[in-house]
């Protein structure tokens, strides 16, 4: 059945976004199909939209995915027709240590990804939703959900009582407070303004730094702590920001460097990652398995993401140009 898709031509822009038609295939053998029916926006996607890491061959951008299980191909048991699912950001990445290096098997880059109608992959491409949730609450978790997840209760081993950094109020920096309170830890929470401080103060955030009206906020967030520094830092400035959250962060304390809405590149204070012997973790997503035992807990708590808006598909562009002026709060999601 031929179905609508975004098709994004070689090099990427806004004006080499198209609409297209694509047919998904009868599945095989451990293969699903699935009706899709929301994405979520993120910044790697918006990359790759925009041009700035544009795709080397036409390509479907986008690496979440939510929908409907409407056909199952022979073998498989995980999934049944009507059931909900949510697409894994590495459908290699089944579980154990990280396997790849890079984006060259994720959907919406490496490979076809999730800005269509209907799909057909491997079951392995995608976990069980939420129950209860929306497609569009469901889609924000493949990316920012997983990789706020992973940073917290993977790498960084979060125990209650911890005291976690997060900044701004994009999905990761919410995710990685709504996860850190739910495991009863104390948030510090950046922001440029005052109106959205104040919405992460009512998601449970314990203190408000503005980060604009305070530029050393790494020496606030010392004050903050009694002069120790925080546990966890969610690093998603990149070079600007990465002082501070150094500063920010107590003796061998964990920073996960998530981000890169500052820049790719920048100066690296090493003597002051020795002196307080940090922990510094890149950090790429997370595997199928980190992704079910998200749901498990989410499930478990009933917490609900932050939705800002969404936008039709074929309004895909408008919605990465309203992602650009940093207006949101939490995620931005297509719905279809
Ligand atoms: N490594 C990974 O696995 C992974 C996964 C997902 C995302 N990322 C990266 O993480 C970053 C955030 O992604 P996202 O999806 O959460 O983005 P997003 O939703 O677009 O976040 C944008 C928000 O970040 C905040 N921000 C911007 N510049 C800032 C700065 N200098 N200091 C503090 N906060 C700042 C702003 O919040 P305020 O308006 O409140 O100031 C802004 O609204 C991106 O660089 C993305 O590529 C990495």
């Amino acid at each position: 059945m031929s179905s609508k898709a975004i098709v994004v031509q070689p090099g990427g822009g806004y004006e080499k976004v198209i609409l297209g038609e694509r047919v998904a295939a009868e599945p095989r053998a451990d293969e699903i199909s699935v009706r899709l029916r929301a994405s979520s926006l993120n910044y790697h996607d918006f990359a790759v939209v925009s041009g700035m890491w544009g795709p080397g061959e036409p390509r479907i951008p986008m690496a979440d995915g939510a929908g409907v299980v409407v056909a199952v191909g022979e073998g498989v048991s995980e999934f049944q027709v009507g059931d909900s699912v949510v697409s894994t950001f590495f459908p290699d990445w089944l579980d154990g240590e990280p396997v790849a290096e890079g984006f060259g098997g994720t959907p919406g880059d490496g490979i076809d990804g999730y800005a269509r109608e209907s799909v057909t992959g491997p079951v392995s491409s995608f976990t069980r939703a939420p129950r209860g949730w929306s497609h569009a609450e469901a889609a924000t978790l493949p990316t920012a959900g997983l990789t706020a997840w992973r940073a917290l209760m993977v790498d960084g081993g979060l125990k209650p009582g911890d005291t976690v950094l997060v900044q701004g109020s994009g999905g990761v920096s919410v995710f990685a407070l709504q996860f850190a309170k739910m495991a009863g830890a104390t948030v510090i929470a950046t922001s440029s303004s005052d109106d959205k401080l104040a919405r992460l103060k009512a998601l449970g955030a314990d203190q408000l730094i503005n980060y604009r009206e305070t530029p050393a906020w790494g020496e606030r967030v010392r004050q903050l702590t009694d002069g120790r520094g925080v546990d966890h830092v969610i690093e998603v400035g990149g070079p600007a920001t990465l002082e501070q959250s150094m500063i920010a962060a107590r003796v061998g304390g964990h920073v996960s460097l998530i981000g890169i809405l500052t820049g790719v590149t920048g100066e690296f204070p090493l003597v002051a990652a020795l002196l307080k012997q940090l922990r510094l973790q890149g950090v790429l997503v997370g595997s199928r398995q980190q992704q079910i035992e998200m749901i498990r807990a989410i499930e478990a708590t009933g917490m609900r993401p932050v939705i800002d808006r969404e936008f039709p598909l074929e309004q895909i562009v408008d919605a990465f140009r309203y992602q650009e002026t940093n207006q949101h709060f939490g995620k931005i999601c297509l719905s279809f």
